[in-house]
């Protein structure tokens, strides 16, 4: 079996000489993916007729299927959508609140869903709670604890990010979501950075909806991400519609999700070889070697900065918050601008953010990744 580090950079388009240690954004797509890619873009413009009204709909069930089996789910249950936003949007918005329901999310929640909360608040009358999350972490418990001493009477929906965004953090969505179900609250999930980096079965967590993007660590295409929805679940599926409606409604999930107008469906399709490239290095071992190796690189930055990283290593996934050893004002401009710099001057990708009240460094593993690059961003910070 062929080790993982530098020399199978080539593998991905990703530029010489730079070192990168910000997969998490938007992941990054390896050579033979986007070539799959390539062959479905063909397919579609040999004969665009054929390719839209014949074949796209069977593909994309084979390929809804193909993912949905990774994650012990079923594809009837999966639908395709463009990225976690978009899965969001469409839970978020099919849900008819009223006015006085609750939505408990985080401040750690990702920008982009914490304004679709917004809007639909906006829209309904619906009340956004936000659940202190302690930053640093330290126990998952005492995450649990704050999320159910959230839930009341009012409580309708439950959104939860299996791994927060800025702040890297693992959340215990098990606990969270089987209280929730007990007491017939709803619970989305925001897994966009989930599937790949850690272990996914969606029926045994039982959460009502899941959405993740495939496009970050299972390494497909960009625009390729999915929205589950749970077979048990008391939501029905006929409600749920995609962000764009579109020629199937109301038909619901998952018909409405598979036609929302004339597009490049070529990201979702090569989803299955994203699959076939993880399954030769092991999907396993990709996830194992990912946290090992982020707490490792963690752990020589936390070293030579004299830091702790932000959450334990069972809070952890395979991307990791330290404090920031550079004096930097904690504002997403001048982290942006840190980010730039180091970026300009050094040729180093990681990723600088402002939460709570400082300026945090968050750093990634995949397998194209080695210790070496840790220490090229600890030189370049001392
Ligand atoms: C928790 C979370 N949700 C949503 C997103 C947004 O992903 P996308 O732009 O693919 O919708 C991110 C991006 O990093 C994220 O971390």
């Amino acid at each position: 079996m062929r080790a993982f580090g530098r020399s199978i950079r080539p593998e991905w388009l990703l530029e010489e000489g730079m070192t990168f240690l910000n997969h998490g954004s938007f992941g990054a797509t390896p050579r033979r993916v986007l070539a799959a890619q390539d062959r479905w873009r063909l397919a579609m413009e040999r004969q665009p007729v054929r390719f839209f009204i014949d074949e796209l709909g069977p593909a994309i069930r084979e390929a809804a299927h193909a993912l949905a089996r990774t994650m012990g789910a079923r594809g009837e249950d999966l639908a395709f959508v463009e990225n976690a936003t978009g899965g969001c949007n469409a839970v978020l918005r099919s849900i008819r609140f009223e006015p006085g329901d609750e939505i408990v999310g985080t401040g750690h929640i990702y920008p982009a869903v914490d304004a679709t909360i917004q809007y639909v608040c906006d829209c309904t009358g619906a009340v956004p709670v936000m659940v202190e999350v302690p930053f640093p972490a330290s126990d998952p418990d005492e995450v649990t604890r704050r999320f159910l001493a959230a839930l009341t009477d009012r409580t309708r929906l439950v959104v939860l990010s299996h791994i927060t965004s800025a702040t890297a953090l693992v959340l215990p969505i098990e606990p969270i979501t089987a209280a929730c179900r007990e007491r017939g609250i709803g619970v989305l999930i925001d897994g966009a950075h989930a599937p790949g980096m850690v272990p996914l079965d969606l029926p045994a967590l039982g959460a009502d909806w899941y959405t993740g993007n495939a496009h970050k660590w299972l390494n497909a295409a960009k625009g390729c991400a999915f929205l589950w929805t749970n077979p048990d679940s008391r939501f029905d599926r006929v409600s749920l519609h995609p962000a764009v409606i579109s020629l199937s409604y109301p038909a619901g999930f998952p018909d409405e999700f598979d036609w929302v107008g004339t597009r490049d469906p070529s990201a979702w399709l090569s989803v299955t070889e994203a699959l076939a490239f993880l399954d030769e290095w092991g999907m396993e071992r990709v996830r194992r070697h990912n946290h090992e190796l982020v707490l490792a690189g963690g752990a020589l930055l936390a070293d030579g900065w004299g830091v702790e990283p932000a959450a334990p290593p069972a809070m952890t996934g395979s991307i990791l918050a330290l404090p920031c050893p550079v004096e930097v004002e904690p504002t997403k401009e001048a982290c942006d601008a840190l980010r730039l710099r180091w970026w300009r001057e050094h040729r180093v990708e990681a990723m600088a953010v402002a939460f709570a009240g400082r300026a945090w460094v968050r750093i990634s593993a995949q397998i194209y990744n080695e210790l070496a690059d840790y220490q090229r961003l600890l030189e370049i910070t001392r």
